[in-house]
């Protein structure tokens, strides 16, 4: 092993490390406002199904990149291909994980903010006004980009502090805390009077809303949700150690983020239903439903509604900081092995161009709505263009690599760890890596630009 690369500590720090990635706004902020949009429990059992089908055999295969090279994205692909091309599959990740960190941050920065306002105490009042809340603050000029901006700053200063130190110690504290509070939200939103509608929209499926639109949704919103695609897993498990189980830890990984994404589901939209606020009112559908639910939830000890919507936004930025963390580290890690940059310059390199498409994506959905591509506000644009093109794409290009590409041994030696786990499913493993997900995240490409 490369003495100079760190490495995580401990199993556990693994599995909550590469967790921390993968549960985070995709969970709590984006998986309800798509399944609001998309239609509820339909898009759910899409979703899960795109997780079981393609979004495993996705983790394993970026593992088994990562672990085999023991070096950033691209250099990982570069090494295992002997040159060629495939390198690009690397860049690819890195550019995807660059954007979305871009985007991404604008709602961290919310969540930020939200935070500072709950200790405030600024967010209490009847809906209407918790809703003009939202308004105006997202579109005021200067306000989002300032906490955005912040949000990734404070992700740089983890980031440079090293992978043991920074990223898994942060990662071992701040998981465990998340699902206790998530936990109690549930119970809270769902004693809401009125709640059960909200309940019945999450598991009461409709088909009839299903479109090819949705299924790309689904497979998007898997796969964004799971950090696949972007090269961040390849990363990640450049760190991994050689006794690693690969499929277990992403069968681990992949069953609590879908069951913190339902949880979260249950805490949203159940208050959603007894508010009067209508599910499919996007993304400012957390900032506008949560504060309502502490204030009714707990209407008579307003102590408690305080103190819970600290903790919630709290949550939420630890949440997101894990997730943004693993962005960043793509690239911060690709411009120290490859341009022998210091650790925390390369780290400056990305927190500038972040910050950058932070400030243009918070324009876009705020002060200056003339900001668009394609259409749509330019946050909007970057948050589609990665999980409905990059990110399935980087993801079958995954697959397609190592069910095709690097020699059968390797793949072997890494699934099972040298013959000595999981010798069960490997050929389960290479049958889904070779024909099932390159053809049906091809279908669903094809589907949605008309062809099938
Ligand atoms: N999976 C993260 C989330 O759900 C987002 C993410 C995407 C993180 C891509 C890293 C890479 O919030």
């Amino acid at each position: 092993m490369n003495k100079e690369r760190g490495n995580f500590g401990s199993r556990l720090g693994i599995v909550l490390a590469t967790a921390g990635s993968a549960v985070g706004l995709g969970n709590v902020w984006r998986f309800p406002y798509m399944t609001g949009e998309d239609g509820g429990a339909a898009f759910i059992l899409l979703y899960v199904g795109c997780i079981l089908l393609l979004g495993i055999p996705g983790m394993v295969s970026e593992f088994i990149v990562g672990r085999r090279a023991q070096a950033n994205a691209a250099r990982a692909y570069d090494q295992l291909s002997g040159g060629r091309p495939w390198r690009l599959v690397g860049y690819l990740g890195i550019l995807t994980s660059s954007i979305i960190l871009g985007f991404y941050a604008v709602v961290a920065g919310w969540c930020l903010q939200y935070l500072y306002a709950s200790l405030a105490g600024q967010v209490l009042g009847d809906t209407d006004y918790v809703s003009r809340y939202f308004t105006d603050f997202s579109t005021h000029p200067v306000k989002p980009v300032v906490w955005g901006v912040a949000f990734i700053l404070l992700t740089h200063v983890v980031v440079i502090r090293g992978v043991r130190h920074g990223i898994e110690r942060a990662s071992k504290w701040l998981m465990p805390i998340l699902l206790v509070l998530l936990v109690v939200l549930v119970v809270a939103s769902c004693s809401l009077p009125g709640a059960m509608r909200g309940v019945e929209f999450l598991f009461k499926p409709d088909f009839s809303k299903v479109t090819g639109s949705v299924m790309l949704d689904a497979l998007g919103q898997a796969f964004f949700s799971l950090s696949l695609g972007t090269a961040c897993l390849c990363t990640y498990a450049s760190y991994f150690s050689k006794e690693t189980r690969l499929l277990h830890s992403a069968g681990e990984i992949a069953l609590l983020d879908t069951f913190i994404a339902i949880l979260a589901g249950l805490m949203i939209f159940p208050a959603a239903a007894a508010v009067g606020i209508s599910p499919d009112s996007g993304p400012s559908l957390i900032f506008i439903t949560l504060p309502n639910v502490f204030q009714q939830a707990f209407a008579t000890v307003p102590a408690v509604a305080y103190v819970v919507s600290i903790m919630f936004y709290a949550l939420l930025v630890f949440a997101a900081l894990t997730s943004t963390i693993s962005m960043h580290e793509i690239g911060t890690a690709f411009f120290t092995e490859e341009y022998h940059l210091p650790r925390s310059r390369s780290a400056w390199v990305i927190t500038v161009a972040a910050s950058l498409l932070c400030m243009l994506c918070a324009w876009s959905v705020g002060a200056f709505d003339s900001l668009r591509l394609m259409g749509v506000p330019l946050m909007d644009f970057c948050d589609l263009l990665t999980a409905n093109v990059m990110l399935p794409l980087g993801g079958m290009l995954a697959c397609l690599f190592v069910g095709w590409y690097i020699p059968r041994e390797v793949v072997y030696d890494e699934f099972t760890n040298g013959g000595r786990c999981h010798l069960r499913y490997h050929r389960v493993f290479l049958f889904a890596v070779r024909y099932v997900c390159p053809i049906c995240i091809m279908l669903v490409f094809l589907h949605q630009l008309g062809v099938v």
